[in-house]
């Protein structure tokens, strides 16, 4: 059975990998976390300032457990900046797992949120065919795409990078080349991470044409157990119930791709 830390274990970081300009993965020693299901996130705390949910990154080495962080604001720059022996807390993992299908499957993602999608891959079954779409802005903003190769091997898949400027792999956006493929391929499901407005395009794509679909939601974490509310969207928690809902539920939702809560518990728009 999956153990899960209530409180925070405080753990080295043992590695920095520098992804692009403005993403590092930080690797750390943790055999709870390693295990993590795929879509499940854990919550980072960088001592003195914050803590954040990040979704579990993979390693290629055993007994590791990773984050994949963007830059952003004050507390994900300061994860970011980060270096090697240096401590975080980290809790964990929580959340549901991607229900992963038979057959023919998509895995969209839009910046980190591939992080969650390349756990998917490496739990995918051996019967998949698995296509990895990766969206950028710019060429200088792709990553991951060696290591899916990688750890795809031999597995039936391919991987498509677009940049929104052209300047690598397709052209556009990568909601644009998924409308595109499922004209000419049959995928059983599709799975998606990333800005909620692409996850909406996406999911209501699936939906119109009866493909199965998972997103994995983000909204403002706190507790990330259930507990304090902040993560609430229409009925649910998202940190609790979710944070992946599939096609039907969302097609339902008032909020999703809409609306979500800022910091102070506040409804804004998308
Ligand atoms: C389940 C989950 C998994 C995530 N996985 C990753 C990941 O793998 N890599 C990554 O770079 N980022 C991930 N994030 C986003 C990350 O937690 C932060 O939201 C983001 O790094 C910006 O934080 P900030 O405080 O630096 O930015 P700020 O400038 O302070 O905030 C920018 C925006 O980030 C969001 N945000 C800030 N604090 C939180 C919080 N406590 N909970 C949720 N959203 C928040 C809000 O929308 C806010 O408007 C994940 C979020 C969730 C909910
Ligand atoms: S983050 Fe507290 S209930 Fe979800």
């Amino acid at each position: 059975m999956q153990s899960v830390s209530k409180t925070p274990s405080i753990r080295t970081i043992e590695k920095v990998i520098d992804e692009t300009p403005t993403v590092r993965t930080i690797i750390i020693s943790d055999s709870n976390l390693e295990n993590a299901l795929p879509g499940q996130f854990a919550m980072v705390w960088i001592p003195g300032i914050n803590e954040l949910p990040m979704s579990v990154m993979i390693t290629e080495e055993k007994g590791k457990a990773a984050f994949t962080v963007r830059k952003r604001g004050l507390s994900s720059t300061a994860l970011y900046d980060l270096k090697a022996g240096q401590q975080i807390g980290v809790r964990g993992p929580y959340g549901n797992a991607f229900d992963i299908k038979d057959g023919k499957i998509a895995l969209v993602g839009g910046g980190t949120g591939l992080v969650p999608l390349m756990r998917l891959a490496k739990f995918a079954k051996p019967t998949n065919d698995i296509t990895i779409l990766m969206g950028s802005k710019s060429k200088d903003e792709v990553f991951f795409e060696g290591l899916a190769n990688r750890i795809l091997g031999d597995k039936k898949h391919q991987v498509i990078a677009t940049t929104e400027d052209g300047s690598y792999g397709e052209r556009g956006f990568v909601t644009d080349v998924l409308e595109n493929l499922v004209k000419s391929t049959k995928f059983d499901a599709i799975y998606t991470c990333g800005p909620e407005i692409m996850m909406h395009k996406i999911v209501q794509l699936a939906n119109s044409k009866g493909i199965f679909v998972q997103a994995s939601l983000e909204r403002m974490m706190k507790c990330g157990i259930g507990i304090c509310g902040s993560c609430c969207m229409d009925e649910v928690l998202v940190c609790h119930d979710g944070t992946i809902f599939d096609g039907k539920f969302l097609a339902i939702s008032q909020e999703f791709g809409h609306t979500h809560r800022a910091k102070s518990g506040i409804l804004e728009n998308y």
